[in-house]
């Protein structure tokens, strides 16, 4: 049964993956990574403007409670960063940054204790996250913050929201199957 439920969720891991070849996604990837690429607004991905992130809500929640509590403070940062002024903004990135780290780790290490079998492939994403934020710490530091609030207002809420409806919540599962 346990067999039956991660055969099913290796493939909507393996297509949220799958999702990163997107274009505009790939677009990010390149002026976010790319360090010749020089900060100036016209290399600024075209991105949706709209604000897209969540309130936070019960229906939000994985049922895991440190996962859940983390989720609820990437959501509060995300909400925060969105009305922040662009004296404020940089601070902002810094402060969401390094929740995000924490809130990564800590859900590494309840992989790590519970043996969840595709750890491999749920930290290989949590890394490409870690450095995307590297990319965009230096973006801050070079003053584009046009990339700063599209990746905080697009970028990382569209997301959040895959990786929790997938990976986060296959891990989730697989705790309590364990009876965590
Ligand atoms: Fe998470
Ligand atoms: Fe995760």
């Amino acid at each position: 049964m346990v067999q039956d439920f991660l055969t099913g969720r290796r493939a909507e891991i393996m297509q949220l993956l799958d999702r990163r070849q997107e274009p505009a996604r790939t677009r990010w990837h390149k002026v976010v990574l790319d360090p010749h690429i020089h900060d100036r607004t016209d290399q600024t991905p075209a991105m949706s403007i709209a604000p897209s992130i969540p309130a936070w809500s019960p229906s939000l929640e994985v049922g895991n409670a440190i996962i859940d509590a983390d989720h609820k403070e990437t959501v509060e940062l995300l909400a925060e960063a969105a009305k922040a002024s662009d004296a404020d903004l940089p601070a902002h990135f810094t402060a969401f940054a390094q929740h995000l780290r924490d809130h990564l780790a800590r859900e590494e290490e309840l992989m790590h204790q519970y043996g969840f079998p595709p750890t491999p492939i749920h930290v290989h994403e949590h890394n490409r996250v870690r450095l995307e934020l590297e990319g965009i710490a230096k973006r801050v530091a070079a003053g584009n913050l046009a990339l700063v609030r599209g990746y905080l207002t697009e970028v990382v809420p569209e997301w959040f929201i895959n990786h929790k409806n997938t990976m986060d919540s296959a891990t989730a599962a697989w705790i309590r199957s364990q009876g965590g």
